[in-house]
């Protein structure tokens, strides 16, 4: 074996290099098989018991279709959790068809209100989101940022 200080700088850089690609191949191999497994599980419904999407309970505003991606919609507008408008069950988890948390009336209000605004369009399309205010925060601006 040479010693590694009569390899020429540059090959050192290489190997390294190489080193690492191949590091980053066997991480990316993994990752995929982890995800393929993932979505099995999800597929089979995984051992969380049915999805509190099935079947909702309390719906005044919304439809049941989409509720899924309303909802995820919300995380991102708002910059929050699920636990922000949603009660938290004692023994973990959420009971989602509770009014307990007041943030959840507050959103219900928030939906009738984008709906009037867009109502106002003439062209039936929605021009005003939940995101369109909020940008990711609880507190929309009311002024630059200075
Ligand atoms: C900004 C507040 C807000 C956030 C954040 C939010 N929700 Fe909701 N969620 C609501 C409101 C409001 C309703 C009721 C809508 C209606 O009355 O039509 C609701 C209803 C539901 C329902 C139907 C419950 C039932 O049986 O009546 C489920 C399930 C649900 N949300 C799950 C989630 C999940 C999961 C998340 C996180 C990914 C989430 N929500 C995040 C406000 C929120
Ligand atoms: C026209 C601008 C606007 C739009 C659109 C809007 N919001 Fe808001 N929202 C506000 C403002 C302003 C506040 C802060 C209210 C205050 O001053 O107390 C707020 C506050 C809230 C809060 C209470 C904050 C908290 O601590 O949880 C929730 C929940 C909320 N909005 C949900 C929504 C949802 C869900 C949507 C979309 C359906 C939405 N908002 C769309 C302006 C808007």
């Amino acid at each position: 074996m040479t010693k590694n200080q009569d390899i020429p700088l540059i090959f050192r850089r290489m190997e390294a290099y190489d080193m690492r690609m191949r590091l980053l191949k066997i991480f990316t191999v993994v990752l995929i098989a982890g995800l393929a497994l993932f979505a099995q599980e999800e597929k089979k419904g995984g051992k969380k018991g049915p999805s509190p999407f099935d079947n909702p309970q309390n719906l005044k505003l919304l439809q049941k279709d989409g509720l899924r991606n309303t909802m995820l919609s919300f995380n991102t507008a708002l910059g929050v959790m699920c636990g922000e408008c949603h009660m938290a069950n004692p023994g973990g988890g959420f009971n989602f068809p509770s009014d307990e948390n007041p943030h959840k009336n507050v959103a219900r209000m928030m939906i009738s209100m984008v709906r009037d605004i867009n109502s106002k369009f003439p062209d039936g399309q929605q021009h005003v989101r939940c995101y369109t205010c909020h940008r990711g925060s609880t507190m929309p601006l009311t002024e630059p940022p200075k």
